[in-house]
């Protein structure tokens, strides 16, 4: 459990990556009491610096016996790195709060959106998953649709921007959009095809039962969180030449019925959420414009008229902030409130 301090050492571990960077932006910008900054990365990343309040910080390279003295382990470095280095750092009495997809569905290790159940903080022992970003920005939305009406099965389909794959695929879409446009030829390196002007229905490796993992993400992380076994979810998940912000389509059905003006008001009073929904005047969620903002954008609400108590939404969110690196860093609020 984390001492309460004035100042706390914290660590973020993947410091050089897309959500990693970001995590060190936000700690700044929210002006979380950190006494000390320590910045991991790999072997590559040896001598570099990150501007942190104005000063250069020095990236470490990450080892087992690095976290003694560090209160708060952020992790943005991989599965794989997550894997083999948290359980060292919570043995050292740092709390993690992992970003990778290792620890989430481990029974013993608490899947928190700090505005959906902040609750199962109370119970981590040393390691609390931050999870996917594209079940974020859907759950912070379902979560009081849910409490008013009881949600019986979800089925979403998401347009997810590269920046969710890391810098690799940011640099990657960059290049392919400039090749396309010069007529050169296009070798994709990150994606098993070109995603520059193409959308990919392809998110992490493929299952036995025809899904991908990212889309079972969607459905198991999506019951842990809200509390709920029972609900029915089904995902498709996209790639497409997007730099940030992921986009969803949601559609779900509800034991009680809720008119669209309804679920508007539910959503108008939610922290962390904008209701940005007047079609008339072309106003809807966009990623160009959502990009930057901590909160999760909603709009095309509107009435199922296939089903009895359905409703129809899209949401945005920028899924290196609220997807990833702000949802982290308001787990590490919380812990120090
Ligand atoms: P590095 O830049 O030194 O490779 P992204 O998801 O944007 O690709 O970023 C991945 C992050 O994880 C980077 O900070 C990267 O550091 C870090 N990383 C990758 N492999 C390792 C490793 N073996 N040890 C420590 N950090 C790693």
């Amino acid at each position: 459990m984390l001492k309460k301090k004035e100042k706390y050492i914290v660590a973020v571990v993947g410091a050089t990556g897309a959500v990693g960077n970001e995590m060190v932006s936000i700690l700044e910008e929210r002006n979380f009491p950190v006494g000390q900054l320590r910045l991991f990365a790999s072997e590559r990343s040896k001598g570099s610096t990150i501007n942190f309040h104005g000063k250069p910080v020095s990236v470490e390279v990450l080892k087992d016996d690095v976290f003694e003295g560090i209160d708060i382990a952020l992790f943005s470095a991989g599965g794989q790195r997550s894997l083999d280095f948290a359980p060292a750092a919570a043995k050292a009495g740092s709390v993690v709060i992992d970003n990778s997809s290792a620890w989430r569905m481990d029974p013993s290790v608490p899947l928190v959106v700090p505005e959906v159940n902040s609750h199962d903080l109370m119970w981590h022992k040393g390691i609390i998953a931050n999870p996917n970003c594209s079940t974020i920005q859907m759950v912070l939305p379902l979560k009081p649709i849910h409490d008013a009406a009881k949600i019986k099965r979800i089925v979403v389909t998401t347009f997810q921007s590269v920046s969710g794959t890391g810098m690799k695929a940011m640099n990657e879409l960059h290049e392919q959009c400039t090749a396309f446009l010069n007529f050169r030829e296009i070798t994709p390196k990150v994606y098993p095809h070109q995603i520059a002007f193409n959308c990919l229905p392809h998110i992490d490796s493929f299952l036995d039962n025809g899904y991908t993992k990212e889309e079972m993400k969607m459905v198991n992380e999506t019951r842990k969180i809200m509390g709920d076994q029972s609900i029915k979810v089904t995902a498709t998940t996209v790639r497409v030449p997007v730099f940030k912000c992921h986009s969803e389509s949601v559609n779900i059905e509800t034991e009680k019925k809720l008119t669209a003006n309804e679920v508007r008001a539910i959503l108008s009073s939610k922290a962390g959420i904008v209701v940005y929904d007047a079609p008339q005047k072309n106003i809807y969620p966009l990623p160009i414009y959502v990009a930057g903002k901590d909160e999760t954008y909603v709009g095309r609400i509107r009435e199922d008229e296939s089903v009895e108590n359905g409703i129809n939404m899209w949401i945005v969110a920028d899924n290196l902030r609220k997807g990833a690196a702000l949802n982290a860093v308001q787990i590490a609020e919380k812990l120090i409130e």
